[in-house]
């Protein structure tokens, strides 16, 4: 099995990600998180909000309706513009991305193809409560303009002053014409994106522009991602969206090839100049703010995450997921459940460390299974109530990457993880 196979397997198998609607056939480009695959991907957007927004004086958080006005959308040029190019083939009728195959022969049949036409990505929907009063609306192509639309109720409402960012996460839509290599290119999913509004002056929109493409490349790397599998990729004019003068990718070395999963974009003060936003300044001048947007997919962060994690030692098969980012942080053990004095000591190591930590139990099978379970998902640190913790109040703690093990006092195991975690 290759990679891609082996994480799909895995992701299923052990709870992180499934197929969408599956008992009903699926449904292409949509899938379901599981209970470890929500606790990975709220992690993620846990680490992400800590650094864009409580560690960040200039950064206010916010979360907008993901249903607009569609007139949003008319202004934001996305009715118009929210397109990729389409061709069909003549004669199975399959239907793809122009600039994703190669020449003009059908991948699947080897038919001619049509000449590409604009293919609108932006999902409708009908709101109402009648058949005649029903409105079409649209479900969010981005998840931006929630955040351009409420600038005036932002810099009303709280001290912001420009340069500053709003920050938000949510879900996203797009009817893609091939969604496809598992969760990559998804119909529905995540962004976590900040746009930060700056003084409509280049030079400033610049260095801005690159303090961020830094940051959002600093901050994967320090949750654990390898720097040989990140690379910037700065786009050609001609595949920039429409609303930015520059962009640049963040883009990992997946099995299917280098991909993006966040994008820097300068987009002037295209959005805000369209929905006729301004901003005054302490001195009463009044100007439209240029924006430098960081716009990353929870999703696509997800998967790179585990597909980095992803190791094989032998039989063994270990995610090395920063334990930030880890779906549980500690497994606790009895070394033999069929001893009740052991088994309710861990039962209380349990219960005390579960209060500050993601935590999981496991008595089944003989120790050895039980590492093989817990490195397979990730989680850093097993314990066992063994004999001597009777004796002496001390448990194994044993660590993923390393399998070393030390004798940890149970008093002290929170304040224990607690400084690992904070590392
Ligand atoms: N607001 C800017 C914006 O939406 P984008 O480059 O179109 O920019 C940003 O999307 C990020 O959203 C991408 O880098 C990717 O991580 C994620 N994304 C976009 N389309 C996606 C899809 N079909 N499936 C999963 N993630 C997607």
């Amino acid at each position: 099995m290759n990679k891609m196979d082996e994480i799909t397997a895995l992701a299923k198998r052990r709870g992180f990600i499934y197929p969408g609607s599956e008992i009903y056939g699926g449904f292409a480009g949509f899938w379901d998180y599981g209970p470890l695959g929500v606790e990975l991907k709220n992690n993620v957007k846990r680490e992400w909000w800590k650094s864009m927004v409580y560690e960040r004086d200039d950064v206010v958080g916010m979360d907008a309706s993901i249903i607009m006005n569609p007139k949003v959308w008319e202004a934001s040029g996305h009715v118009e513009e929210f397109a990729d190019p389409l061709v069909e083939c003549k004669v199975c009728h399959h239907r793809f991305r122009a600039d994703k195959v190669g020449g003009n022969k059908c991948p699947d049949c080897g038919g001619e193809l049509t000449e590409p036409k604009k293919f609108n990505l932006l999902t409708e929907v009908y709101v109402g409560t009648t058949e005649e009063g029903k409105q079409k609306a649209y479900l969010r192509g981005e998840i931006t303009h929630g955040v351009f639309v409420n600038f005036k109720n932002v810099v009303d409402s709280t001290r912001v002053k420009i340069p500053f960012g709003i920050a938000q996460i949510g879900k996203a839509f797009r009817n893609e014409i091939t969604a496809g290599n598992f969760t990559f290119r998804s119909r529905e999913f995540e962004q976590m994106e900040l746009e930060y509004f700056v003084k409509p002056d280049a030079k400033e929109a610049e260095k801005t522009f690159e303090f961020w493409k830094e940051a959002r490349m600093n901050w994967y790397v320090s949750l654990g991602m390898s720097k040989v599998n990140l690379r910037f990729r700065a786009h050609e004019a001609k595949e920039r969206a429409h609303y930015a003068a520059k962009a640049e990718d963040i883009e990992y070395k997946a099995p299917f090839g280098w991909s993006e999963f966040e994008g820097i974009h300068n987009r002037t003060d295209f959005d805000l100049k369209n929905h006729k936003l301004t901003y005054k300044d302490g001195e009463g001048k009044e100007f439209t703010p240029w924006v430098i947007e960081t716009s990353g997919g929870v999703d696509r962060a997800a998967l790179f995450f585990l597909l980095d994690a992803y190791h094989e030692e032998g039989e063994r098969v270990i995610l090395k997921l920063d334990p930030r980012l880890a779906p549980y942080k500690v497994a606790v053990f009895p070394l033999l459940a069929n001893k009740p004095e052991l088994v309710n000591m861990a039962r209380q190591v349990f219960d005390r460390l579960r209060l500050s930590f993601h935590s999981t139990w496991d008595d089944r099978g003989n120790i050895g299974k039980r590492y093989f379970a817990q490195d397979e998902i990730g989680t850093p640190w097993c314990v066992t109530i063994d004999f001597t913790s009777l004796d002496e109040a001390t448990v194994t703690v044993r660590d993923r990457d390393s399998a070393k093990q030390e004798r940890v006092a149970i008093d002290k195991l929170p304040e224990y993880f607690q400084n690992k975690l904070s590392v």
